[in-house]
């Protein structure tokens, strides 16, 4: 099938590079000159496992074309995937500008029936203010004969993760209208994921307000569990309980599960952080104010806190003279994202504070200095104290005290001994839980995690 994806962020370019792995004809429409050109190039805007080469693959047998072309891009397929940026506007809610110029320019450009699909996440009755901007155009251009159907199938992959998250669904949502042009837009979806539905129907097809629920519900259930394990973790400390211990004794029944139940010092990146509150600022304009859910925003705001807590409780709130090694800095493995990630706050108060930083991480060092330059505009001295080194023992040497961020897999194993001996006083503030706490007793190192009965 012939497919124009618009936007090439993170969602756009995965969605784009694996629809033409599959052997479809693949357009990817962008504003941004400038990302055109480099993909154009063979270069990568964002760092992803295995996507760079599936899209050099891709483009080299012709499937996948990146331009700046809209009206071109809108000749090329009968169906369209949105999946443009939805960032917080001032008050928190999904600013809509990206998608409904898209949109726009679909029904500017459109000379027969096409099925538009929301692929960003948008809030509920997204799909209708859409197909209110398409109808606008056509009728502007006096083609209201041209018919359409607007979609929902929103994505759920992780970074990291993508590729694999897009070939194995484990859902396919489609959200469509209950009518004759909806049934057309099915049909087409429907053709477009067959290759996954082979073994078993992966496809819940549902109506158009639900599909968009649907992706807001699942990312605001998985952070409700990361809040809740991160609050029992706090209790863990002051009780004198390990919450990896627990973790385990309650994953292991099937209501639960073990996923998305490791206590951390607070989920961040792109998407938790921007749904949760979307999706309480969309309950408040209802009336109906989400009391777990803007709980679950308190608890992971005040999580970004607790590592800090430690080292106040340690060194006290002055830390001029002493150096922190910080292990990780992408907001999670397989990424070199920062956006929210907590490594921002928590080595800029480091800073704030007065404290010498030396900083690695195997991919994000580029973005996290971008990011630290802006978190600290109005005191850019301060990174002078921040440095970034090229192996994680380089980070260590002479230090008071490392901190993990991120749990890449090399730093799961370190050498004790080695990591000891380097540091000026062992202390190791495990914001991930990587690491048993006997087995620093053992190597003689005092062992701060997250809810490991190491109250600070
Ligand atoms: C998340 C969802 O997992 C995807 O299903 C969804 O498609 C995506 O958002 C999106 O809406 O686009 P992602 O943001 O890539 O994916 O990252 P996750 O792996 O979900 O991690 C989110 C945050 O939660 C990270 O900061 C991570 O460290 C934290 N986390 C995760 C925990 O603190 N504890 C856990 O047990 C799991």
């Amino acid at each position: 099938m012939n497919v124009t994806i618009v936007g090439t962020g993170y969602v756009g370019l995965v969605t784009g590079a694996c629809l033409a792995e599959l052997g479809n004809n693949v357009f990817c429409l962008d504003v941004d000159q400038a990302k055109i050109g480099l993909l154009n190039a063979g270069g990568m805007p964002i760092h992803e496992p295995g996507l760079q080469e599936i899209i050099q693959r891709n483009v080299e047998e012709g499937r996948l074309t990146f331009s700046t072309d809209a009206a071109a891009s809108v000749a090329f397929a009968d169906l369209h995937f949105i999946a443009v940026g939805t960032p917080p506007d001032e008050d928190g809610s999904a600013d809509l500008k990206y998608v409904l110029a898209a949109a726009r320019q679909i029904g500017r450009h459109m000379e027969g029936f096409k099925v538009i699909v929301d692929k960003s996440t948008v809030p509920v009755g997204t799909a209708e203010k859409v197909a209110a901007v398409v109808r606008e155009e056509l009728a502007q251009r006096r083609r209201d004969d041209i018919a359409f159907s607007v979609a929902s199938n929103p994505e759920f992959l992780k970074e990291g993760a993508a590729i694999d998250d897009f070939m194995r669904p484990d859902r396919i949502v489609l959200g469509v209208e209950d009518d004759e042009r909806g049934e057309r837009a099915l049909a087409m979806l429907r053709e477009l994921y067959r290759p996954f539905n082979r073994n078993h129907e992966r496809t819940r097809v549902m109506d158009v307000r639900s599909a968009e629920f649907t992706k807001y519900a699942a990312n605001a259930m998985l952070a409700t569990r990361i809040s809740f394990m991160n609050e029992l973790a706090n209790l863990a400390d002051r009780v004198g309980a390990d919450i990896e211990l627990v973790r385990q004794g309650i994953g292991s029944d099937p209501r639960i599960g073990y996923s998305f139940l490791y206590a951390g010092t607070g989920y961040g990146g792109s998407c938790f952080p921007k749904d949760v509150d979307a999706l309480c600022r969309t309950a408040q304009e209802h009336g109906l104010p989400l009391q777990v859910l803007d709980a679950v925003q308190r608890v992971n705001h005040a999580q970004k806190q607790v590592l800090l807590e430690k080292v106040w409780h340690q060194f006290g709130k002055r830390l001029a003279g002493r150096t922190f090694a910080v292990w990780g800095l992408a907001f999670k493995p397989g990424t070199d994202d920062m956006r929210e990630a907590p490594s921002r706050s928590i080595i800029r108060a480091l800073l704030q504070a007065g404290a010498r930083v030396r900083a690695h991480d195997p991919v994000a060092q580029e973005q996290a200095a971008r990011a630290l330059a802006l978190d600290l505009q109005d005191q850019p001295q301060l990174l002078a104290n921040v440095t970034f080194v090229a192996k994680p023992m380089d980070a260590v040497a002479d230090a008071d005290a490392l901190v993990v961020l991120t749990e890449w897999k090399n730093y799961k194993s370190p050498n004790l001994r080695a990591l000891r001996e380097a540091m000026r006083s062992p202390l190791v503030l495990d914001g991930r839980n990587l690491y048993e706490p006997h087995a620093m007793a053992a190597a003689g190192i005092t062992y701060m995690g997250i809810g490991r009965s190491n109250l600070a």
